[in-house]
């Protein structure tokens, strides 16, 4: 029984755990939730995460309980045979009421103490329950995230990729791969384009780019030094993202774009709005640059969300850009002043486009199809005629 208990205390303390760092990711998440297209999905992971946890605190209560009504049953038991026995001894004149009252007395204050035990050695189960967590969580692997472990051997290897997958493969549970022995070169400069079903990991190998997910097996180099070797600050210095819904939070729109550079002086804020071609609405709203917007942009189109999120990344210039579909969920008008202003803060940097229409497909210098967990060189002249 009170293994059971402790397994279930155990339990307890995972689920409470993972709901911690749910609320967590959801906390701190802004583009990170975005990227990982939380939202209505989070809510309802959140709300089944906490019946089940209800239900197994329930369950420890009930086992709990039982353990404390076998407790009371002995000890009303002893109380009353302890009363009956000091009954028969008075009876018989072997012994006195003072005597029978002292020693049930004392046999309640042992049975206290008994009790007290019992709920100490619960208190314990849940405390090395906790400990338990707390240990795994100590002895987990940090991520790297130090200057230390850089191994530097691997730097005289690396030619003029700026990206390189070699071998990569990834699955978020061991079972099912989305990447399997994946191999994929990306020059500096160059612009290339992924494509694949709906499902296939495209945005997974974005994840992984950014550092968000550690890769299961395999190399990739960015930049001439391997993933791993990068501290997080720095990898996701070097990247920008732009998702087909880019995460605004509430705020003015001079601090939705300076989020890109926290340290970005006016001009520079006003010149990469210009870049994306978000200057002129902006002006047009009432109070301009310190317009407030909404959560998740509340106020604006989603053309205009998509280009203050580019202006975001132009003002971040960072040497990667990843690109996630950013024009899908825009009208083709929108679609069109987007995909321009895209094409201003694709120049000079090396691009991985994320795409389903063949539109975006034109300026590409390669196209990949992912399938089945490895990357195909397609043929874009044959892509268009179809
Ligand atoms: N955080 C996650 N945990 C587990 N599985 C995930 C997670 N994110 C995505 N997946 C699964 O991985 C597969 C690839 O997803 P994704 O990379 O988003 O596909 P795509 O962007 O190509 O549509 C899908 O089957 C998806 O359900
Ligand atoms: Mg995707």
């Amino acid at each position: 029984m009170l293994k059971k208990i402790r397994l279930l205390g155990e339990d307890i303390q995972k689920r409470l755990g993972s709901i911690t760092s749910l609320m967590v990711e959801i906390i701190s998440g802004v583009t990170d939730m975005k990227l990982f297209k939380m939202g209505q999905v989070v809510t309802k992971r959140y709300f089944r995460q906490n019946e089940v946890l209800t239900n197994q605190i329930i369950k420890r209560i009930s086992k709990l309980s039982q353990v404390e009504a076998i407790n009371f049953f002995w000890s009303s038991f002893n109380f009353l045979g302890i009363l009956i026995i000091g009954l028969i001894m008075i009876k018989s004149g072997k012994t006195d009421l003072s005597t029978v009252i002292a020693v049930i007395t004392l046999q309640n204050n042992i049975t206290f103490m008994f009790l007290n035990i019992g709920i100490f050695v619960n208190n314990i189960q849940s405390a090395l329950a906790s400990t338990n967590v707390i240990l795994t969580v100590l002895n987990e692997e940090p991520e790297s995230n130090s200057e230390e472990n850089k191994d530097v051997s691997h730097i005289a290897t690396y030619t003029q990729e700026m990206i390189s997958l070699n071998n990569v493969s990834f699955s978020y549970d061991n079972k099912k791969s989305i990447l399997s022995n994946a191999n994929l070169n990306i020059n500096e400069g160059e612009n290339i384009v992924v494509i694949g079903p709906s499902g296939c990991g495209k945005t997974t190998l974005f994840k992984l780019l950014m550092g968000f997910y550690k890769k299961t097996a395999g190399e990739i180099i960015i930049n001439h030094k391997e993933i791993s070797n990068y501290t997080l600050g720095d990898l996701r210095n070097i990247t920008a993202y732009v998702s087909q819904d880019a995460f605004m939070f509430e705020g003015t729109i001079r601090e939705n774009i300076q989020f890109g550079k926290m340290n970005a002086t006016d001009t520079e804020i006003i010149k990469a709005a210009q870049m994306a071609n978000a200057h002129n609405f902006i002006m047009e709203l009432p109070e301009g640059y310190n317009t407030r917007i909404g959560i998740n942009g509340m106020g604006l189109s989603g053309g205009q969300k998509q280009r203050i999120a580019i202006a975001r990344a132009i003002l971040k210039d960072a040497p990667i850009l990843l690109l996630d579909e950013a024009t899908a969920a825009l009208d083709s008008e929108n679609e069109d002043i987007v995909q321009h202003a895209l094409n201003v803060l694709m120049k000079g940097k090396t691009v991985i486009t994320i795409a389903h229409k063949l539109q975006t497909i034109q300026n590409a210098d390669n196209v990949y199809m992912l399938k089945d967990g490895t990357f195909e060189a397609q043929c874009i002249s044959k892509l268009q005629t179809n």
